[in-house]
């Protein structure tokens, strides 16, 4: 293994040797927006030394009511993109395509997750001009119930299409809308509503989920108890049928309201920093931070960033699909505000990716001739857990383009997910990217990038990323430090709802004058990122750094491993020793010689030092409900006490008893 390299405390040991490479085939390449690792580079060189200039030109590519006299105004810790414009991001995402002729075209392909008795699945087609129709409807609803501009609507529902109207006819009126994932419980949403002061909810009487519903409107009637006085007004959506109650003057249905609503409805035109989203992310600790995100600057970068880095070519016949719930910043920028833009249809499907059977997704894929498929590094070892026969049954050569967000992907699953899903055909691209950012931070772009599994390559243009020590100093390659973005982008934060001290502490201050992500990182010879996990979960083996993401890409090389977390545990004589809680694949035995095996395949692969001291074989790993593992939980029974501290992300409590339970090695 190389000379560990810690010269100061910020340094991260990087143990991950990782040679393989994927350069975009000819032909995707040939027919791509960004054509050229050459290509990439000018545009790139051009919009460090030319941000102002090369956003504005992206802004253009927009509708703008009145056009911007300023591109940018930096006074670090506060960005103004666009000052001086008008727009509205519904308009962008609807009436736009409308107007230039393409009222017709699909607009949102939606699946639902029951079968029907005729063995099919619901499938709606939704065109511009219907999601005009509806929009400009919801909005006149919810200027009928007193709405203004400003006031933020909260929107609670499954992953129908109405969430997409929802999210939209806010957009429409200039109210910021706070989606809150449909599998939050009462509190979440009580504390949500209370912090934002929401008085409008939109939600539905319930949302399917692996073939049970999920009491949505239960749940809002609990958080208004909870949050009492807070919301004056909800708007129900009839989706499964399940049993509700509406208290009158104060629970509407959708039904009654859009059946006498006006379908035309102007939309408001916005200053460009007017309020557009918040969004609820957890932190570590705390209560949950209401990221704020601004018309102008996040409609323009999502718009490029999906436009390059999935290709997106209108009149192609690509079909492109985003796995993410619209709960999460993925779905509002790559389900909604950066899709529709680009006049590709979204696809949108309601449930769980094992209903009826683990060969859901593959099944929607052949069906609809997908060409753009989107997910989660979780999904993809999930999937792999599940085996190959599953998308085997089905028809997956509409693919042409694979991408992953959340987490870094460890190589192994890359390449399942390369060789399995894309046939070996289809550029992999893998966008590093926060709620924060809004958009891809650093993504390949799929016709010019040369891949490398388990890094997300190179920045997006005009995104300036650096690895620095605590002093901003940079690093030299394939010495693991802190990731660091060192301009403003169009679609960064604007602050934390109503907690301007706490915005300035998590991402301004650590790092003099740069934005910190609070990811440890490293780039290599080739200025490729890999990002080594977040600096939190940094385990100090004698002296070394080392990110979790490395130690458990070696676990999950091991063919007998399905999904690996490693965390820092006590240990006399260095410091911190590594426990690692291992899950394996169908069919494997928790065997006392597989857990020595799979200390020697560490050893092996990455070294002496980032050898387990200790393997835990549990069925399940807690994660959040979006999907990434919650370290600081199994840092607490590495530790041996119970967890403590905040849970109400989890989406398992039972994984939890699971783990106290596992065997220690
Ligand atoms: C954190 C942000 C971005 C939408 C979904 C998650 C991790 C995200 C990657 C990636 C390595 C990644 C980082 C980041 N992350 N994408 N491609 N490679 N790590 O949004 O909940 O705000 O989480 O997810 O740690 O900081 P989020």
């Amino acid at each position: 293994m190389p000379a560990p390299n810690h010269s100061a405390s910020t340094d991260i040991t990087s143990i991950l040797k990782e040679k393989r490479f994927f350069a975009p085939p000819a032909d995707f390449a040939a027919r791509s927006h960004i054509k050229s690792l050459d290509d990439y580079q000018r545009l790139y060189k051009r919009s460090m030394d030319d941000p102002e200039g090369f956003w504005a030109e992206a802004a253009r590519e927009l509708y703008w009511f009145r056009p911007f006299t300023s591109v940018l105004d930096w006074h670090i810790p506060d960005a103004r993109w666009f000052d001086g414009g008008q727009l509205n991001a519904s308009f962008n995402c609807v009436d736009r395509q409308i107007e230039a002729g393409h009222g017709d075209d699909v607009a949102i392909i939606w699946e639902g997750e029951p079968i029907g008795e005729d063995g099919q699945p619901e499938v709606r087609r939704l065109t511009y001009n219907d999601l005009e129709y509806e929009v400009a409807k919801l909005a006149n609803v919810l200027d009928d119930l007193g709405v203004n501009k400003g006031e933020v609507v909260t929107i609670y529902m499954g992953m129908v299409p109405e969430l997409a109207i929802a999210v939209l006819a806010c957009a429409r009126i200039g109210a910021p809308h706070s989606v809150i994932f449909g599998g939050f419980s009462a509190t979440a949403i009580a504390d949500r509503v209370s912090d934002a002061k929401s008085k409008v909810v939109i939600t539905c009487d319930g949302s399917w989920r692996r073939g049970k519903i999920v009491p949505l409107k239960d749940n809002v009637d609990e958080a208004m108890q909870l949050a009492s006085g807070v919301v004056t007004h909800t708007i129900v959506l009839r989706r499964c049928g399940n049993p509700i109650k509406m208290m009158p003057g104060r629970d509407h249905e959708w039904e009654d309201l859009m059946s006498r609503a006006e379908p035309d409805r102007d939309p408001t035109p916005m200053e460009a920093e007017d309020l557009l989203f918040i969004l609820y992310t957890s932190g570590t600790t705390g209560k949950p931070k209401g990221i704020m995100h601004t018309t102008g600057g996040y409609s323009v970068f999502t718009y490029l960033t999906a436009k390059y880095a999935f290709d997106l070519r209108p009149d192609e016949g690509q079909v492109y699909w985003c796995t993410a719930d619209v709960g999460w910043v993925t779905g509002h920028s790559y389900i909604i505000y950066g899709i529709l833009p680009n006049r590709v249809p979204s696809l949108m499907y309601e449930g769980a990716p094992n209903y009826p059977e683990p060969d859901r997704f593959w099944d929607i894929i052949a069906r609809h001739k997908v060409t753009t498929f989107y997910t989660a590094p979780t999904a993809i070892r999930a999937f792999m857990k599940w085996g190959e026969a599953h998308p085997g049954k089905h028809d997956l050569s509409s693919l042409r383009l694979l991408g992953t967000v959340g987490e870094p992907i460890n190589p192994e699953a890359w390449m399942w997910y390369h060789r399995v899903i894309g046939g070996g055909r289809c550029p992999v691209v893998d966008t590093f990217w926060q709620t924060e950012t809004g958009g891809h931070m650093i993504t390949p772009l799929p016709g010019a990038t040369p891949t490398k599994p388990g890094s997300c390559t190179l920045p997006f243009f005009g995104i300036d990323a650096a690895i620095v020590d605590e002093q901003g100093n940079e690093k030299p390659a394939n010495t693991g430090g802190l990731l660091a973005i060192r301009k403003p982008w169009p679609g960064m934060l604007r602050g934390i709802y109503g907690d301007r001290k706490r915005f300035i502490e998590t991402y301004f201050s650590r790092i003099k004058g740069m934005y910190f992500p609070a990811d440890g990182a490293r780039r290599d010879e080739d200025g490729y990122f890999w990002i080594m996990g977040r600096v939190d979960d940094v385990i100090n083996v004698s002296g070394h750094r080392l990110g979790t993401m490395e130690v458990e890409s070696a676990l999950v090389s091991h063919p007998a491993v399905a999904e690996a977390a490693v965390v820092a545990m006590p240990h006399e004589i260095k410091g911190q020793g590594i426990a690692a809680f291992v899950t394996l694949k169908g069919g494997q035995q928790p065997t006392e010689d597989l857990r020595t095996e799979l200390v020697n395949h560490v050893g092996h692969e990455i070294g002496h030092i980032a050898k387990p001291d200790q393997i835990r074989f549990t069925d399940a790993l807690p994660k959040t409900r979006s999907g990434k593992i919650m370290r600081r939980l199994l840092r607490e029974i590495a530790e041996g006490h119970e967890p403590r501290g905040d849970t109400t992300t989890l989406e398992d409590f039972s994984v939890l008893a699971r783990l106290r339970e596992s065997e220690e090695g």
